[in-house]
């Protein structure tokens, strides 16, 4: 079978490793020459103005799918008129890219999420600021990753400093969540109708950018029911197919909805080692409809990341129980270049090995910070 995947990024490069023994083909679409999923499979290099370069290559797959949620919208209905199939369905596409679709559709179908108001003009961040409360996180409402396009307002005099900065794009102004921590759901639901759904995942982030995941999140059992029915609303009501990831604040033992990813993942980056089938290869099975296959972990599992530059490998590789995943991209500021994960019987048994990989990733407030991980082990 072969499946077609717009973009060319390292999840579209771990997509294509867990389809090969499978005997799935990956083919990507990507403008740019050099890319990490283009080192390991076969790619079609054009661009998405390219409307007759998307139409072949539609209609060249058994499936079109997607790998980051910013593929222009026209570029993406494009492929899915002349594909045999495409997933997940463009509704969702187009609520993951404009954060305010998005957490109106929350609204609409009962996920909570913090308050928020669209913000399009300094008139209108008054009212919002009042709705609110400080602190608030004003945001763009499309094309943000990795903390891009936001800023943190904590208080009144941060207000006019802030707006120069935001100014002329559409905004979404959210109360800050005074969140205990973040959790996600990777979810699966197959074009068949089956679903499946990864234990909750904690997340810890630093400027905006996940460095740390740790999974099965301890003592988060009283919260998987309710993760869950979230996502079960959401697949029914934009009858999905594929990974969704939903993003999740749990504060005063509730959850609140951040964002949906309707997309594999960086927080399930460890269901690559650490569940009997990986996030990448439920995708695919999900999207191909093939049956899917068990989420259950295998032991627990820390996911480190490494953003702007890279470790010695060897450094990370003499930590016994790690898996070392490189993107085969250039160095830059803020950019993830690849991740580790280690993966062991118990909590409490890795917690030595991640203060050494922590260490070596340059996390090294994290590191120095072990209360902050065993805390959050002990719940
Ligand atoms: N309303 C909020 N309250 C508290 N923290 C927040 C809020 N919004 C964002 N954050 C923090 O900033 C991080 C990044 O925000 P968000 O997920 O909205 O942006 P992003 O740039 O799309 O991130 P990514 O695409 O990498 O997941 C969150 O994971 C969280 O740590
Ligand atoms: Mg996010």
């Amino acid at each position: 079978m072969e499946i077609g995947v717009l973009g060319s990024g390292q999840l579209g490069r771990m997509m294509a490793l867990a389809g090969y023994p499978l005997g799935l083909r990956l083919r990507f679409f990507e403008c740019a020459a050099d890319s990490p999923a283009c080192q390991v499979a076969e790619c079609v290099h054009a661009c998405f103005d390219d409307l007759d370069a998307l139409a072949s290559f539609a209609r060249g797959v058994d499936v079109v799918t997607y790998e980051f949620e910013n593929v222009p919208l026209s570029a993406a209905r494009h492929a899915a008129e002349h594909a045999p199939r495409f997933a997940p369905p463009l509704r969702a596409l187009e609520m993951a890219q404009d954060r305010y679709i998005q957490k109106r559709f929350f609204q609409e179908i009962g996920v909570a999420t913090a308050v928020f108001c669209p913000v399009n003009s300094r008139a209108e961040l008054t009212p919002a600021i009042e709705a609110t409360g400080l602190p608030a996180v004003l945001k763009t409402r499309r094309w943000g990753y990795d903390g891009k396009g936001q800023v943190v307002l904590r208080e009144q005099a941060d207000v006019d400093r802030v707006w120069q900065a935001m100014e002329g794009l559409p905004l979404i102004l959210e109360k800050w969540v005074p969140f205990r921590r973040e959790l996600s759901l990777i979810a699966v639901r197959s074009v068949r109708g089956e679903t499946r759904f990864y234990p909750l995942t904690e997340n810890v982030h630093r400027e905006g950018i996940l460095r740390l995941s740790i999974a099965p999140a301890p003592a988060s059992s009283g919260l998987e029911g309710t993760a869950r029915a979230l996502a079960e609303k959401i697949f029914a009501a934009l009858d999905y197919a594929g990974v969704l990831t939903l993003e999740m604040f749990e504060a005063d033992g509730r959850l609140f909805a951040n964002e949906m990813a309707t997309r594999v993942h960086n927080s399930g980056h460890w269901t690559i080692e650490g569940a009997e089938t990986s996030q990448f290869e439920n995708h695919l099975r999900a999207v191909a409809g093939l049956p899917l296959g068990s989420v259950a972990p295998r032991g627990c599992s820390a996911m480190v990341n490494f953003i702007g530059s890279l470790p010695e490998s060897a450094a990370v590789l003499t930590i016994p129980g790690t898996h070392l995943h490189l993107y085969g991209k250039t160095p830059r500021p803020r950019r993830k270049l690849g991740h580790a994960t280690l993966r062991a019987a118990s909590h409490a048994s890795l917690t030595a090995s991640l203060g050494r990989l922590l260490k070596i990733a340059g996390e090294d407030t994290l590191a120095q910070n072990p209360a902050l991980i065993e805390t959050s082990w002990a719940g």
